[in-house]
């Protein structure tokens, strides 16, 4: 596995390669990502983990400066998972001030768009740069954050980038924590209250397909059932798959997305629902 921190390096080695699969992170590494790198090893013959915590895509009043940077540790778990790891240097991504940004759909100011101004602007402008740089076939994105890959999703056919999107199933904690390189904010009580947000997704979904379709009454009931057990929470929304629009009642195939805080973490969640025709 080679290591590389410049775009430079990672060209000149890229030139002759026609099927590389690139799995984009921030580093921090744990088992979702590393079932992205396996994904990503049934689609290309050299995978590309890039690590690079991006500034852009944090608030100033968010976690970038205390987000974790472990890149030895994320070496040694590379090991023979991923070919190359390309760590670049901020001023390598950001040689000036960043001046172009990728401009969204609406759909980017609501859900974490609407708590977290500017982070899906800064998340795609570093995407579309990853991706001009590495120029994958396939690249790979976590379900977890279902929001992220629908918004990269829209810009990739928008744009029309050769480059196949492939969306990642969560991997979960034994509880059904979905993991997070930010779990590890959490206190030991607060770990163990976590679990409520993938219980209470399951909850609904369960509800939902019992035939209970007051998708309103669901969302506020959820809420408050969080907010009972000292969760701030951010939304709690049943949304169509495919747009991400608000669930209609014809809708089938939906997916109840949440975000709330627990002490100081920020957690989000989402559990795909397929409603009977
Ligand atoms: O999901 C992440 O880790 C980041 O948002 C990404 C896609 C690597 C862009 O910085």
């Amino acid at each position: 596995m080679q290591i590389i921190d410049s775009i430079e390096s990672l060209r000149d080695l890229l030139v002759s390669q026609s099927s590389v699969a690139l799995v984009p992170t921030m580093g921090n590494l744990h088992e979702g990502h590393l079932a992205l790198m396996s994904q990503a090893r049934q689609h290309g013959k050299l995978v590309v983990a890039s690590i690079f915590v991006n500034p852009l895509q944090f608030g100033p009043s968010e976690d970038f400066d205390r987000y974790p940077r472990t890149l030895a540790e994320d070496c040694n778990k590379l090991q023979g998972v991923a070919d190359v790891v390309f760590a670049p240097s901020i001023n390598d991504m950001y040689p000036q001030r960043q001046t172009v940004f990728v401009e969204l759909p609406e759909i980017a100011n609501e859900l974490c768009g609407a708590s977290r101004p500017g982070h899906f602007r800064g998340m795609a402008t570093v995407v579309l740069k990853l991706l001009s740089i590495v120029r994958p076939q396939a690249a790979f994105f976590g379900k977890k954050d279902y929001q992220q890959l629908h918004i990269i999703r829209q810009m990739v056919t928008q744009f029309n980038l050769p480059v196949r999107i492939v969306g990642g199933e969560t991997v979960r904690a034994a509880d059904g924590l979905a993991l997070s390189s930010r779990n590890q904010y959490l206190s030991e009580e607060e770990r163990q209250e976590a679990r409520r947000l993938s219980c209470m997704l399951r909850e609904m979904r369960l509800e939902m397909l019992a035939g209970d379709r007051s998708v309103e009454r669901l969302q506020q009931a959820a809420t408050e059932a969080l907010a009972s057990r000292g969760w701030l929470v951010d939304y709690v929304s049943v949304r169509d798959q495919l747009t991400l629009q608000a669930a209609q009642p014809s809708d089938r195939e939906l997916v109840i997305l949440a975000a709330a805080t627990l002490g100081k973490t920020r957690l989000l969640d989402n559990i795909e629902v397929y409603l009977p025709g």
